[in-house]
């Protein structure tokens, strides 16, 4: 195991990733909790992250000294390089008083010395590409290092002590931009490490299980369906561990995709046998939605309501001890902010937030370590086919915020069948895959067409599709003109209230991938 300090880098998750994609199981700790997570996951080396504070400033974050103490090889990235090598007596200056400006962005270091981290990789003299971001810089390492890669802007860019099994990079390793920073890493937690790489997604599910039953006992878990990757693997991995004594809930609030629900119940019931109560909400949701056009309105009144239901399920079998939730690594902001103010909210995203306090229940979150692609792959680890796992991410809200406007059943239906048709079109074509996200919206505008020889004054189905990494930003997929003349014509063909089909051109920023 390897243990990540975290200082609040923006890319300390890439890290983790790249510990475990070279074999390697590891946890990210926060600064000020890295003393607890090292005791309890008595790991074989040690990575001190990045971070956006300044090692200079009084008030900037430290690593624990026991890390130090401990005589395990550390590797400290950027700010972790610098922190390391003030606490062990070497100088940092702040941009400004050195007069240089920092390194962003690309930059090439010549290697001046051989390097356990290099093994296999660089050579003396060569030069490499690698990723920068800095403003301060280390300008006196402590004793025993020596420099052994240089850039224009860092004169210190790679140091070790090869005695101690210390090293430090100026660069970011971890990012995309440096082509063999995964290589770096992997070099780290193997060689210098002495770590296996026998790691796999079949031991991480077999160790989640033993963790789950530990800290369940006896005791009852209900787990809120979305009929989503993340909540579904969550689910399936729990029942693993502790079978009947986890029941699900799945609250159909009719604001679903076409047969959702029914693909739901097969795969729980038939396929996996789990426990599986199913709410039929339909009425009690659109009955709320009456009216009801401003969008954050719109997103309250189902989060609350949704919480609402789910509660009084929860009520009926009789409580439960736990709440499991499908949380995700990237969903988990408790890790360090040094920014401080507040980021301003663009959407009120909702998941049964607030449910565990009110209800008495502890959380069980067996995914909060993952990314997306690994709880993938953890899915097929637990017998989840290619199709089920590579489903598109489907917001909370569902239809509700696809429909500007007032929200209706009937209007909900006709989207049910417009979204259906083009992501048959999509499947079809072979680009589900590809794209990270398509859908259908039906906007509240009425405009006249002409079908046989008849005037129609019906609704507009806008299209969308993006691609996207996390989410946080997308790009259009630019489809052949001719797939989407053909899935137009589908749409008004078959899909009665639509008349007229358009495309969304607009990338996140500025538009936000759903539309409301
Ligand atoms: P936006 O529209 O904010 O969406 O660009 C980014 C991603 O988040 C999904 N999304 C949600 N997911 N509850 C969720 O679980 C929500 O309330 C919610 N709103 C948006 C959206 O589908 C996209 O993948």
């Amino acid at each position: 195991t390897i243990l990540i300090v975290d200082f609040g880098s923006q890319v300390t998750q890439l890290i983790a990733r790249r510990v475990r994609e070279a074999g390697v199981y590891c946890e990210i700790a926060p600064f000020n909790a890295a003393e607890e997570a090292f005791e309890k996951l008595q790991p074989k080396g040690i990575i001190l992250s990045g971070s956006p504070a300044s090692v200079p400033a009084a008030e900037s974050p430290r690593a624990p000294q026991m890390l130090f103490d401990s005589g395990l090889p550390i590797l400290g990235i950027c700010y972790g390089q610098q922190v390391m090598s003030h606490q062990l007596g070497g100088e940092v200056r702040p941009g400004h008083e050195t007069g240089e400006g920092g390194e962003f962005g690309r930059a090439f270091l010549t290697v001046t010395e051989d390097c356990a981290l290099f093994d296999g990789l660089w050579k003396k003299g060569e030069r490499h590409q690698v990723w920068m971001s800095h403003g301060d810089k280390v300008t006196q390492f402590a004793d025993g290092f020596e420099i052994v890669a240089v850039s224009d802007g860092a004169p210190f860019a790679v140091i070790a002590d090869e005695s101690r099994k210390y090293y430090g990079t100026q660069f970011h390793p971890e990012v995309h931009h440096t082509p063999d920073g995964a290589k770096l890493i992997a070099n780290f937690v193997r060689h210098v490490c002495g770590l296996k790489g026998d790691w796999t997604m079949g031991a991480y599910r077999d160790a989640k299980i033993a963790e789950i039953r530990e800290q369940v006992g006896d005791g009852k878990v209900i787990c809120g369906l979305s009929g989503g990757v993340d909540s579904s693997v969550a689910a399936i991995l729990i029942h693993e561990a502790i079978g009947d004594q986890l029941t699900c809930v799945f609250v159909d609030h009719g604001l679903l995709r076409l047969n959702e629900r029914e693909q739901v119940e097969t795969l729980f019931r038939d396929h996996y046998n789990i426990p599986l109560v199913v709410v039929d909400a339909e009425e009690r949701f659109m009955n709320g939605l009456e009216g009801v056009t401003d969008p954050e309105k719109k997103r309250k009144f189902i989060g609350a309501e949704f919480i609402a239901v789910f509660e009084e399920e929860a009520k009926k079998l009789g409580g439960a001890d736990f709440l499991a939730q499908g949380t995700l690594y990237p969903d988990v902001i408790e890790s360090v902010s040094f920014t401080g103010g507040p980021s301003v909210t663009i959407k009120s995203h909702h998941n049964v937030g607030g449910l565990p306090e009110r209800m008495n229940m502890k959380l069980v979150e067996p995914l909060r370590e993952l990314f997306k692609d690994e709880v993938r792959d953890l899915g097929r680890e637990l017998g989840l086919n290619d199709q089920f796992v590579g489903r598109h991410p489907f917001p909370g809200p569902g239809l509700a915020i696809r429909i500007p406007g007032e929200v209706t059943k009937k209007r909900c239906d006709i989207l049910r069948k417009a979204d259906a048709i083009y992501l048959d079109e999509i499947r079809k074509a072979g680009l589900y895959d590809a794209i990270w996200q398509a859908f259908a919206v039906l906007l509240p505008v009425r405009t006249v067409g002409v079908m046989g020889d008849y005037r129609t004054y019906d609704s507009v189905c806008g299209l969308r599709a993006v691609t996207s990494v996390d989410g946080m930003t997308a790009d259009v997929y630019p489809f052949e003109s001719q797939f989407l003349q053909d899935v137009a014509t589908r749409i008004v063909n078959e899909v009665q209230g639509v008349n007229r089909v358009v495309y969304d051109y607009t990338s996140k920023p500025p538009g936000t991938i759903e539309w409301e």
